[in-house]
């Protein structure tokens, strides 16, 4: 029997809430105890939802770890550069932590902190929900029984939708290095990195290369005649793929994001949103209009293995659908399939049939395993928290379970790919 775990959320936005929200559920497994966020709507947002203290509710974590450990564990749903900094607080506190990927922005504070973490003990899981799973974990499980033999390539691909894209990569949080000190490949895909070296785990990365460019955005490319806001200035704004009124204003998309500036008000109605639109949120500018400091919307990395093993994975910013697709080729057989779907294949080779192969049909839809009707990432986000919780009750880890120290081998490679795409080299990793 599990005991109840008790938390602090460090960071208390949308991920943060999302993990946290467990406790609606499974009130026998979680609490949220405590409360950390220099942002005063969200914190007393989240105080009422979770229904916590005030005396545990903090502005800063300077504030949390002058009081005695008064929780198990620390969420720390921060952004990706204060993933370091806010940690080591805790972790010198004794608290055991769920961290967001990534979980570190250059390899300097990625060593850092895993020294901190082995220095006191800590069990520290990091946020890679996409292994959770039924799609990945049931791959993984068929490679690690060997259905397919000893793995010779391994293909994946991401493509990120044009909405999605817009919002998080060229309006959004995660628009410039210079903001948020993560780059594409690091805030979007380091969860597709991870998948792939996961699936590798009988050999290492040994090199690896990369190419990307900004295909779509910046100034340069701004259509002729083009506004600064799509609903000021702009002739386009009935016809932009990227309109910001098509986007947040006629489709409720991305509204955690579109809306942030104007949370609290619960009276928002559709005249507020535009004229935050047509004024001073970022959201409502053109997407031609943003410094790109040297981002890309696309990007291929190639991996070496020390087996001899090779892997390539594309990121594509800019699809109509998003969509995850794998392609594990194996001494024995090959696996494909597409996380979306929630289906893949397993193919054999049969010399005595007539095309050669056997294949058989996974469709995870018909176990009711229905991506999107499990909630986030494919239910990924739910089974991450209830593994971590399981990991604090001694039991154990699971294989999906990302440990800071697992977690370092994607790290390093996303790491080592943006130097490779950056100085146009192959970049040799070593562990
Ligand atoms: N695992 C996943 O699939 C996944 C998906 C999306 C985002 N993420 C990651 O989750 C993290 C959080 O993203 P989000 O969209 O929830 O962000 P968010 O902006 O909604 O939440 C961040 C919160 O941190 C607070 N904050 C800022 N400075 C702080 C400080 N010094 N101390 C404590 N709190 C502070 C902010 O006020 C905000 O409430 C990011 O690192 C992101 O890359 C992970």
């Amino acid at each position: 029997m599990n005991r109840k775990i008790k938390v602090i959320l460090l960071g208390a936005g949308n991920r943060a809430d999302i993990y946290a929200s467990i406790c609606f559920e499974r009130p026998e497994l979680l609490e949220v105890v405590g409360i950390v966020d220099p942002d005063a709507v969200r914190r007393e947002l989240m105080r009422k939802k979770y229904s916590v203290p005030s005396e545990n509710c903090f502005d800063d974590v300077s504030e949390l770890v002058k009081r005695e450990k008064f929780a198990d564990a620390v969420i720390n749903g921060t952004m990706d550069h204060l993933h370091v900094e806010t940690s080591i607080p805790v972790l010198e506190k004794g608290y055991d932590l769920l961290l967001e990927k990534p979980f570190a922005v250059n390899e300097a504070e990625m060593n850092t902190l895993v020294e901190v973490a082995r220095k006191y003990g800590s069990k520290v899981v990091i946020g890679h929900v996409l292994r959770y799973t039924d799609f990945y974990r049931s791959i993984k499980d068929r490679v690690l029984a060997g259905e397919i033999g000893k793995i010779i390539s391994i293909e994946t691909c991401e493509h990120v939708n044009y909405h999605h894209m817009a919002v998080s990569y060229v309006r959004g949080k995660w628009r410039s290095e210079k903001i948020c000190f993560a780059p594409m490949l690091l805030a979007k895909s380091c969860h597709d990195i991870d998948i792939m070296l996961w699936m590798m785990r009988e050999t290492q990365p040994v090199a690896v290369a990369s190419f990307g460019s900004d295909f779509q955005f910046g100034a340069q490319r701004k259509p002729e005649g083009a506004g600064e806001r799509c609903m000021v200035d702009c002739p386009y704004v009935d016809e932009c793929i990227f309109s910001a009124k098509a986007n947040y204003l006629a489709a409720p998309r991305w509204k955690h994001y579109v809306w942030k500036s104007l949370e609290g008000d619960e009276n928002l109605t559709d005249e507020k949103k535009a004229r935050s639109l047509m004024t001073d949120n970022p959201y409502g500018k053109c997407v031609w209009g943003f410094e790109r400091d040297g981002n890309v919307d696309h990007q291929t990395v190639i991996i070496n293995f020390a087996n001899g093993a090779t892997g390539t994975f594309s990121m594509i910013g800019g699809s109509a659908k998003s969509e995850r697709n794998i392609h594990i080729v194996g001494t024995n057989g090959e696996i494909k399939g597409t996380f979306e779907d929630s289906r893949y294949i397993v193919r054999k080779m049969v010399p005595s049939s007539k095309s050669g192969y056997e294949e058989t049909v996974y469709d995870l839809n018909e176990g009711g395993d229905k991506i999107g009707a499990m909630g986030g990432h494919g239910g990924g986000d739910k089974k991450l928290i209830l593994d971590f919780i399981d990991y604090l009750n001694g039991k154990e880890l699971s294989v999906s379970c990302a440990t800071l120290e697992d977690s370092v081998i994607s790290h390093r490679a996303v790491f080592k790919a943006e130097e490779a795409r950056k100085s146009e080299s192959i970049v040799k990793i070593s562990t």
